[in-house]
């Protein structure tokens, strides 16, 4: 049997059940995993009274971990990118693997922290980065291998997929979904990272490393959060046959690689629109098998837990072995020069001909209207403001800029167009 030598660094909620797993599920893990893991030590700044067992060896520097002879592998749970990047950098020149959670990290330190480690013959195991328990970094490093990536979208920010169901099932406004998920604990007190896109733009440009063997560069990942969307596009998305997802996107166009992490309308057949709650999934396009779709928790600290646990098995048994960064010719982008139809609402002011305006801007730049969507007014108040919802035909970023542009210059339509993209599985 295999045996490996555990320096566990953070005992907070991630940290807490890992620890809590090794110690109390080891028979378990020798059997279906073929290892026996020896916890080394505890780095815990609070100390002994963070470790709720007895006889385990816990240190209040965490750099002691790092430094420790008798540490295999260093687990860093801690968070941030500033202690946790020297306690990597320090435990790989050292010359231990390291399994971390930590997906801000990578994003802003992959590159340095793989060279290093590559350098140090050592490996990082992130599994726990991206989609919780769900063994999306997994299936592209071992089941896709043989494939070529063509594309990849995902929703992988449970918060926010929560707040849209809410929206979308119980017709709840943006805020009180948002303080739902916070009385749920899904959403932390100060949620900006998971509502403004940061946290599913950095599991962007994760997935893309690995996907598309590109850099790790967060500045090249354009993205934006789901704050904006209103009750009101979540409805007409509805009607139009959509529902509106939080979606990380990544496509290869030759060896040109765009990420983007954007609101969009996702058709109501595909699998990706029926993934509701907190839940993650990721589908994957790739050229030999087509396309496969990964669905399952995507936080919370048991399945993320799990997830840092199964990496420390494949590390022990040396399939980590992984070159994030071959040779390649792909080089990210840093616009998006994909064309895809675009959902617009504009609110106007019920006058004659602003129809007959709108349609002609669209005319003169040659861009196609799919649908057009304009109720009734149903009250005096509502002529001052009422919405008409456009779904253009395929269009860049640029040309969606531009026409959003031209369309506020007139003066029956208010400033603030809503544009989200909606979502194409073409290859
Ligand atoms: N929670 C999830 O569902 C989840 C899911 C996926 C990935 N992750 C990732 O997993 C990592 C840990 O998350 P978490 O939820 O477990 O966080 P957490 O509950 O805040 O735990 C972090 C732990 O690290 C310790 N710590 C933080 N900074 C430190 C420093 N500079 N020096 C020493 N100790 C330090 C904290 O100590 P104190 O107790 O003294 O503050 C705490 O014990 C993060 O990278 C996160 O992004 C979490």
């Amino acid at each position: 049997m295999k045996s490996l030598r555990v320096g566990l660094c953070g005992v907070g909620n991630v940290g807490g059940v890992v620890l809590k797993n090794l110690i109390s599920s080891s028979s378990l893990l020798e059997l279906q995993g073929g290892v026996r893991f020896e916890l080394i030590q505890v780095g815990a700044r609070k100390g002994k009274s963070a470790v709720p067992f007895e006889g385990i060896n816990v240190t209040k520097d965490l750099l002691d971990v790092a430094r420790n002879r008798e540490v295999d592998v260093l687990v860093e749970v801690i968070g941030g990118t500033d202690f946790a990047y020297e306690l990597v950098t320090e435990a790989i020149k050292e010359g231990k693997h390291v399994v971390t959670a930590n997906k801000a990290l990578l994003a802003t330190h992959g590159n340095e922290l793989f060279s290093l480690a590559k350098e140090n013959k050592v490996e990082i195991g992130f599994e726990a980065s991206v989609a919780g328990g769900t063994p999306v970094i997994k299936a592209l490093r071992e089941g896709l291998v043989a494939n070529k990536v063509k594309w990849f979208a995902g929703i992988l920010n449970g918060t926010s997929n929560y707040i849209l169901t809410e929206m979308e099932s119980n017709k709840s406004s943006f805020n009180t979904a948002l303080k739902k998920a916070q009385e749920l604990g899904l959403a932390e007190s100060d949620p900006s990272l998971d509502i403004n896109g940061t946290d599913a733009a950095q599991k962007a440009i994760i997935l893309a490393a690995l996907a598309f063997h590109v850099p790790f560069d967060f500045s090249f990942v354009n993205f934006e959060g789901i704050e904006d969307i209103e009750l009101e596009d979540i409805k007409y998305a509805k009607e139009l046959g959509y529902s509106i997802k939080h979606i990380a996107h990544g496509k290869l166009n030759n060896s040109l690689v765009s990420i983007n992490a954007f609101p969009t309308l996702v058709n109501n057949k595909t699998l990706l629109s029926q993934v509701g709650k907190e839940m993650n999934a990721l589908e994957i396009y790739s050229e030999s098998v087509g396309s496969t779709v990964y669905y399952g928790p995507g936080a919370g600290p048991e399945p993320t837990a799990s997830a840092v646990i199964a990496d420390l098995v494949d590390i022990a048994k040396g399939g980590w072995d992984l070159d994030i960064n071959p040779n390649s010719d792909n080089k990210l982008e840093v616009s998006d020069p994909d064309t895809v139809s675009r959902y617009f609402r504009l609110q106007v002011k019920d006058e004659t001909g602003v129809i007959a305006k709108i349609s002609s801007v669209f005319a003169d730049k040659k861009i196609s209207i799919e649908a057009l969507i304009q109720h009734e007014a149903k009250s005096k108040e509502d002529l001052e403001s009422i919405p008409i919802v456009i779904v253009s035909g395929e269009i860049s970023q640029s040309a969606s800029d531009n026409l959003k542009e031209e369309l506020e210059n007139f003066p029956e339509v208010i400033p603030g167009i809503k544009n989200f993209r909606i979502h194409s599985n073409k290859e």
